[in-house]
């Protein structure tokens, strides 16, 4: 029997509908609003009054590409969290609605499982893939979290560490900000990095023995160290920018790398993921490449438009959920936080 899911995903800036069928992605369109940029920052009323204006023709784009008619929908996946609420309350009516209308299940995924299941999205053209085998560790990077996950099967996971504080992505984000970037700050960071010589400066890394991170501490030494530069410079920030990226960047990538090789070592798990949007940072795959050879692991690194918000992620989770049958009632809520 052939399974086809339609996702939609609202939980934060990025409005996206995507059409799975079986393990095969037949569309993903993704429609980023712009409007946030001028406030340095995701203004959320802002973004849930945007994935209004967005939804509908999104999802008839993600319809028309796939080539499917909605009559061919078998279920709709949506993210029930965790992310904004406003947001999410777009994409949950929205998705209410449209298996309502078909009279087909309604699927409620989480958000941050999606996007370690985004390694099983198979494009049609690449089928011979190759995807992580259970039980593998995935090191979950994004703008709200910052996770080391055993995953024992597709719906069947555990968190073994995350941030106390800021995640990894706010941690970019903020150190761009500080700097003058634009927001999100993370892939300039990552572009001025490559120019920069990233042990120009120095910053301490957190004292944590367990395996949580925390990066609010290196967020508040680079706003101290940043304002007594420019006390004695104002163009200190200018003028090192290159070299100011490398070396933050350098630093956040050192935490996150430690502990992931810590908890490879306690778990003996060496089937190594990485998903989120900070999985985009080419020093982070460049060091988990290069920590693959030092520590023979089999890594497995996302597609660019999979590491970021995207619906298929959500769809290829849908897909799972209705292979066991996990459907939701419709009276379903979304939730800011939820856990998994
Ligand atoms: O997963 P995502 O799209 O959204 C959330 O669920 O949060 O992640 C967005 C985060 C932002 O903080 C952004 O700055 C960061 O991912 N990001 C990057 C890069 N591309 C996106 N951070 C560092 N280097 C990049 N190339
Ligand atoms: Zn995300």
């Amino acid at each position: 029997m052939s399974v086809t899911i339609l996702g939609i995903e609202s939980s934060c800036d990025d409005t996206s509908a995507s059409v799975i069928r079986d393990k095969y992605l037949y569309s993903n369109i993704i429609s980023s609003q712009e409007v946030h940029k001028a406030y340095g920052g995701v203004v959320p009323e802002l973004a849930s009054r945007a994935h209004q204006q967005n939804i509908i023709p999104v999802v008839d784009q993600a319809l028309k590409r796939a080539n499917v008619d909605k009559e061919e929908i078998d279920a709709v996946a949506f993210t029930r969290g965790p992310g904004l609420l406003g947001s999410l309350m777009v994409g949950s009516s929205f998705a209410k609605a449209f298996a309502l209308s078909r009279n087909i299940p309604l699927i409620g995924v989480n958000h941050l499982q999606a996007h370690i299941l985004s390694h099983f999205i198979i494009d049609p053209t690449k089928p011979d893939k190759e995807v992580p085998a259970f039980p593998f560790l995935c090191l979950l990077i994004s703008g709200g979290h910052t996770q080391l996950t055993i995953v024992r099967d597709y719906l069947d996971m555990e968190i073994i560490g995350q941030t106390i504080d800021d995640a990894a992505g706010e941690a970019f984000d903020k150190s761009g900000k500080v700097m003058g970037l634009p927001y999100p700050a993370g892939p300039r960071i990552d572009k001025e990095a490559k120019k920069g010589n990233p042990h120009a400066f120095s910053f301490t890394k957190p004292k944590i023995e367990s395996l949580d991170y925390s990066f609010s501490g290196l967020k508040t030494a680079f706003l101290y160290f940043l304002r007594d530069k420019v006390k004695n410079d104002k163009d200190f920030i200018r003028e090192n920018l290159q070299d100011l990226c490398a070396s933050i960047q350098y630093t956040i990538v050192d935490i996150l790398m430690e502990k992931l090789v810590l908890a490879s070592k306690k778990t003996g798990i060496k089937e190594i993921a990485i998903a989120g949007g900070v999985a985009a940072n080419s020093q982070v795959k460049g060091m988990v490449k290069q920590l693959a050879a030092e520590n023979n692991w089999n890594i497995y690194i996302p597609e660019l438009q999979y590491t970021t918000d995207n619906a298929a992620m959500i769809a290829i989770t849908g897909y799972y959920k209705f292979i066991q049958e996990q459907f939701d009632d419709f009276d379903v809520t979304p939730q800011a936080r939820l856990p998994y």
